[in-house]
């Protein structure tokens, strides 16, 4: 990869020149190359040798062999949906985040800036210059984007959460929200996450801003908002903890059928799919999961997964959250309509677990140093057989 050439290459100048035009040639050749069947075979063996490396060996890793083969140019080839949320911060400053996100994922989801706080600040005005970053990058780099979120409990601005808003007000400032927003993207942004987290974990409505001065109206009407500016997106209900079957994801079930028994338009649900590394759904629970909402002409996107561990992170810690990404991964693949995949970030440098979890971290599938961890490979080898089905 870039840095493990470059770091043999003496710092003179003129020489660093000459290493960046060859990286970027070697770059743009390789990665304009397409697949043979050959290749994946000899991918998958080596793959079945990085389980006896430990974490530390694997610097010198599959991608440095064979640069071609990235996750999202095997999701492609099935028209599949590989993505991470994207910290914007981090798109602007950091080279390394911008190559390895665009390399590795044909979707992303943006991970705070399309929240309503960072939005629409004031009450009469949006700031959309970290969304349009976003977007600009998004179709520079032929990637699609998810929308997140539109209404939510968190992430309000103090003039939204402070104001002695009447119901009629507030219903008008939550329309006005959603058309301006979604109005904006029409067209350009393929799913959005209308409504975040609306349940609660005992399977009532949570008791939420919107709930409590709305009403439980407020899910129905957003959908039917979003879809007034945006006919043509995917429209989902999104959450966590309700990925198999408990009492929260019946509640989302009976939730969302009797939305579609009101003909509001939705069209899929979306499983967050925020894991702790020793308790992962019951994969078989996840597969029903989804199949019953698929039964409701649902979609089904896993939009947030990440697998969090306690730390120190041992290497039997990197195996078994390797083995859970890729069992999601499969169910999704072999669902009946699961084409999406979006984790959390992608590199622990930027990960949200070890601000809102103490003492827990390396969620996701590279390293703070962008080093490819077991979970990537297992993703990969994944992706790569499911080709030859
Ligand atoms: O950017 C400000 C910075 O200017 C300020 O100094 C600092 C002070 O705390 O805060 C920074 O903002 C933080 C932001 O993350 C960026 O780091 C917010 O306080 C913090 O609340 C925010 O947390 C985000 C959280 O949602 C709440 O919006 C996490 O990054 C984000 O990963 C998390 O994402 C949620 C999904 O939207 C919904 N599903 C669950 C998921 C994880 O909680």
């Amino acid at each position: 990869m870039f840095n493990t050439i470059t770091a043999k290459i003496p710092m003179n100048p003129i020489l660093k020149l000459i290493s960046i035009l060859l990286t970027t040639f070697c770059y743009l050749s390789l990665s304009s190359h397409s697949i043979s069947a050959q290749e994946i075979n000899l991918f998958s063996q080596n793959l079945n040798d990085l389980n006896e490396k430990p974490i530390d060996k694997m610097s010198d890793n599959i991608l440095g062999n064979d640069i071609r083969l990235t996750l999202r140019s095997l999701a492609q080839k099935h028209n599949f949906f590989i993505g991470s949320a994207v910290n914007v911060k981090a798109l602007r400053k950091d080279f390394l985040y911008r190559d390895r996100l665009s390399r590795e994922f044909n979707i992303i989801t943006a991970e705070n800036a399309m929240k309503f706080k960072r939005l629409h600040p004031k009450p009469k005005s949006f700031d959309f210059s970290r969304t349009d970053y976003l977007m600009a990058f998004a179709s520079a780099n032929k990637m699609q984007v998810r929308g997140h979120t539109l209404v939510w409990h968190n992430a309000l601005p103090d003039w939204l959460k402070e104001g002695d808003w009447t119901r009629d007000e507030l219903i008008d400032i939550l329309e006005n929200h959603i058309k301006t927003v979604v109005g904006r993207y029409r067209g350009r942004i393929i799913a959005w996450d209308v409504v975040n987290e609306a349940v609660a974990d005992d399977g009532t409505l949570r008791n939420s801003f919107w709930l409590e001065r709305i009403g439980p109206e407020y899910i129905e009407m957003a959908f039917r908002w979003a879809y007034e500016a945006d006919p043509n997106a995917l429209l989902i209900y999104n959450d966590y903890g309700a990925e198999g079957l408990n009492r929260k994801s019946d509640a989302i079930y009976r939730l969302i059928k009797s939305l579609v028994a009101n003909n509001v338009p939705i069209h899929g649900i979306g499983l967050q799919m925020h894991i702790q590394v020793d308790s992962p759904p019951n994969v078989q629970d996840v597969a029903k999961n989804m199949s019953r909402f698929t039964n409701l002409g649902l979609q089904v996107h896993i939009t947030e997964m990440d697998v969090r561990i306690k730390k120190p992170s041992l290497v039997s810690d990197f195996q078994q959250q390797a083995k859970i990404y890729r069992d999601i991964l499969r169910t999704c693949l072999l669902a009946e309509k699961c084409n999406t995949f979006v984790t959390w970030g992608f590199s622990d440098r930027y990960s949200w677990i070890p601000k809102h979890f103490k003492g827990w971290g390396d969620a996701l599938l590279l390293n703070k140093n962008y080093q490819a961890k077991p979970a990537y490979y297992k993703l990969l080898k994944e992706l790569a057989d499911y080709q030859k089905q």
